[in-house]
């Protein structure tokens, strides 16, 4: 650039003229910035046209107003839309051995009261490795097109899929409304061709078929979606305004009909032996497929029982997914080391040596426990078989055979005693470390002083399925938790405020080219220093951190200050509450607030809070205990009040069928059915918006009592609660 005029030398016409030049320039740049793949200008230039703005309106202050510079970060991205799944996008279930297929086809067995030896049709297809997509056709004609997201609310993306020339655009003989359900991949082929294309033009090279498709399908410019070359086979129904088949084989055969890209390999089977042997032959096809597959999936053919098995938490209780068996590698184990998870638990892992499993380059691998690794007698120095099966973490298998061994058995005692110590102790916090009686697991007993069970905290709280915050993976909390910043979840909220606050002038100081960033890792001490006497540094002073970044991670916050409660429930990792359970206690208590005023009562025990509590489907003593004693920590009492106010905690959706005379109500099943199997009759009053509780109390609405029932029949008779046989139940709920 050539020198330019100091901006104080400048006249105020010269001035004006300048800065109103550079100010549009700017105004673009960011504008670019935040919509296209491609930025216009490199940081350096982009850094130094803002810096000369802010010396200009130094100088004249008056052309501050209106400025880029006066925004903090910059426009909003436009970024996607959203779309709210009219039936939500559901995953699967997982089998690995064919044991666990036959499981499968014997719970549906069970559960449909079906005989031993009646046929139960299943439709098997290869498991496309690509991205689920959702298209929607009302009249015929494609009207919109959604990523998974989290199941209720994905991506628009009906630009981009539109690119597709698979795609169809407009069908004859429709229904009103059809959302065809399917996945966006890219050939193996394609994906080399395309990398090799990225590599030439010095552009970013992709680590699979699978991330290149969604890298691809995700492009804010459909533009650049439409130069990459995307595939799509399509494999079931969401919403539909009529029923368009009697079975799933069917239903495929009418999607080809329409003109959607089904897979060739789908087979109808009659039995788990023919979809066992399907899976064995595919698995043999695999490494020639044109296309990466991780897996087979079984689907019930029959549609009117896919509609009674209905759905268990994230995944229909009428397919499954037999995934191929995980890869296999050989290493050297180089050393065992410890880490200590969210609730305490220490666990030992593999250090390896890096080496390519599958397509992917694995260094670590979990070890479980002590018990495990003496069992598998896995020690240091050993050549070890490690393998990984899809997204789960790697695992040493055991020592390899007919190879030298390591010296010394691995103990957990003298993995945690420090040298010169006489005890074991926590490796990151150095509190006492116990083994539980009864319990395989070592704990760290440091609790919330020990910093490892604290981001592990954090991680969990802003992970998929809970705050589902992208960009606060384990380094960016463990890098946001070091430097102070975020130090319990409600912090994570607070990290906007305090950026914003950090006046602009500061900022711009850490943009310069020439000066240096600090290493994520600045001692603590260091940092306090700075602190105390100039206030917080942005995030951009740290390396890695670009206004980009950290933009696009407070929008990702902000995105997620509405949260539905059972997210919520789920994301403060209270032991034993995961995601079903999490998702039963919302639906019980409704909202935020009755559900903390009912926990407190419930505190006392032996009252009617707590057996109310207690009366919710899988939530026994053990659970319950474990709710209560985190509602009996004042600390944690204050962080939920202190996260409460920085939300808006969404109630639990109410039950879909409100116009059903039991949506609502406490129902218990008691003694003998005949008509439907337990698992079958808890599973329709759910769907009908009943609560089906497993005791009796002066809350329960009705007691469904059968041939054999006993004490909680006679409780109901007790508390005078109206008890229904099961013909009067049926009648109840419309047969
Ligand atoms: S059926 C309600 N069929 O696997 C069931 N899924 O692990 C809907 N997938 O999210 C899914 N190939 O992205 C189905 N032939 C296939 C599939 C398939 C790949 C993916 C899909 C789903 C995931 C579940």
């Amino acid at each position: 650039m050539s020198t330019q005029t100091p901006a104080h030398s400048l006249s105020p016409l010269e001035a004006r003229m300048e800065h109103g030049a550079l100010a549009e320039k700017v105004a673009r740049w960011d504008q670019l910035y935040h919509t296209e793949d491609a930025p216009e200008v490199d940081d350096a230039t982009y850094d130094a046209a803002k810096r000369r703005l802010l010396e200009i309106e130094a100088a004249f202050p008056d052309l501050a107003a209106g400025s880029p510079t006066a925004r903090v970060g910059a426009a909003p991205a436009e970024g996607f839309g959203k779309v709210r799944h009219a039936v939500p996008m559901l995953s699967l279930d997982n089998a690995f051995e064919d044991g666990d297929v036959r499981e499968f086809v014997g719970r549906i067995r069970r559960f449909l009261a079906l005989a031993p030896d009646a046929p139960i049709a299943l439709v098997a297809e290869p498991k496309i490795d690509g991205l689920s997509i959702s298209l929607r056709y009302e009249d015929g004609r494609f009207v919109q097109g959604a990523t998974r997201g989290d199941g209720t609310e994905g991506e628009d993306v009906t630009a981009n899929l539109l690119t597709l020339s698979q795609l169809p655009r407009l069908i004859e003989g429709a229904p009103r409304v059809l959302e065809v359900r399917g996945e966006v991949y890219m050939t193996k082929a394609d994906f080399m061709a395309l990398n090799q294309r990225q590599e030439a033009a010095g552009d970013k090279v992709f680590a699979n078929p699978r991330n290149a498709a969604a890298g691809s399908l995700r492009q804010l410019d459909h533009r650049i979606t439409a130069t990459r070359p995307l595939s799509l086979f399509t494999y079931a129904l969401g919403d539909a305004s009529e029923p368009i088949a009697d079975g799933h084989w069917q239903f495929l055969e009418r999607l080809k009909s329409w003109g959607f890209p089904t897979n060739p390999l789908a087979t109808r089977c009659d039995d788990v032996e023919a979809v066992l042997a399907f899976y064995h032959q595919i698995g043999e096809q695999r490494a020639g497929l044109p296309y990466d597959i991780d897996g087979v999936v079984y689907k019930v053919d029959r549609h009117d029982w896919q509609q009674r098995l209905g759905f268990v938490s994230r995944s229909p209780r009428w397919a499954i997914a037999h995934k191929f068996p995980a890869e296999q590698a050989r290493t050297h184990l180089k050393a065992i080391h410890v880490s200590v998870g969210r609730t305490g638990v220490l666990t030992p892992w593999a250090e390896l040596e890096p080496v390519n499993v599958g397509g992917v380059v694995v260094g670590q691998a979990t070890l479980h426990n002590e018990d495990d690794i003496a069992r598998k007698d896995i020690r240091a120095g050993d050549t070890v078989i490690i393998q990984r099966a899809g997204d789960v973490i790697p695992q040493v298998v055991g020592p390899a055979p007919d190879a030298p061994r390591g010296p010394a058995a691995f103990s957990m005692v003298a993995a945690l005693t420090p040298l010169g110590g006489d005890h074991p102790v926590c490796p990151v916090c150095g509190s006492h470390a116990e083994r539980i009686e009864g319990e395989v697991a070592w704990r760290c007993t440091g609790g919330l002083v020990c910093p490892a069970q604290a981001t592990e905290r954090l991680f969990h709280f802003a992970s998929r399925n809970a705050f589902d915050i992208e960009g606060l993976g384990e380094k960016n909390i463990a890098f946001l938790f070091h430097i102070g910043r975020v130090t319990k979840p409600a912090d994570i909220f607070r990290l906007g405020e305090i950026e914003a606050a950090i006046p602009d002038e500061k900022k711009a100081l850490w943009r310069s080219p020439k000066k240096d960033k600090l290493a994520q890792s600045i001692p603590r001490d260091m940092l306090d220093f700075h602190t105390q006497r100039l206030g917080p540094l942005p995030l951009i002073a740290f390396e890695g951190w670009k206004d980009k970044s950290v933009d696009n991670l407070l929008k990702a916050i902000e995105a997620r200050r509405a949260i539905p409660l059972e997210r919520f429930i789920f994301a403060l990792g209270i032991r034993q509450v995961g995601e079903a359970t999490a998702k039963r206690l919302a639906r019980h208590y409704g909202s935020f607030g009755a559900w903390r005023q009912a926990m407190m009562d419930a505190i006392p025990r032996e009252n009617e809070a707590y057996h109310d509590l207690v009366s919710i489907e899988d939530i026994g003593p053990s659970v319950a205990a474990d709710i209560l004693s985190f509602f009996e920590e004042e600390h944690n009492r204050i962080a939920l009040g202190d996260l409460a106010g920085q939300l808006t905690i969404q109630d639990a959706a109410k039950p879909v069928s409100t116009g059903s005379p039991v949506a609502g109500k406490a129902v218990v099943f008691t003694g003998e059915l005949t008509a439907m199997t337990r698992a079958e009759a808890k599973a329709r009053a759910e769907s009908l918006g009943a609560k089906v509780v497993g005791s009796v109390s002066k809350k329960t609405d009705y007691v469904v009592a059968g041939p054999g029932a006993g004490s909680k029949l006679a409780e109901a008779q007790k508390l005078e609660i109206a008890v229904l046989s099961e013909e009067e139940w049926l009648a109840l709920i419309g047969g």
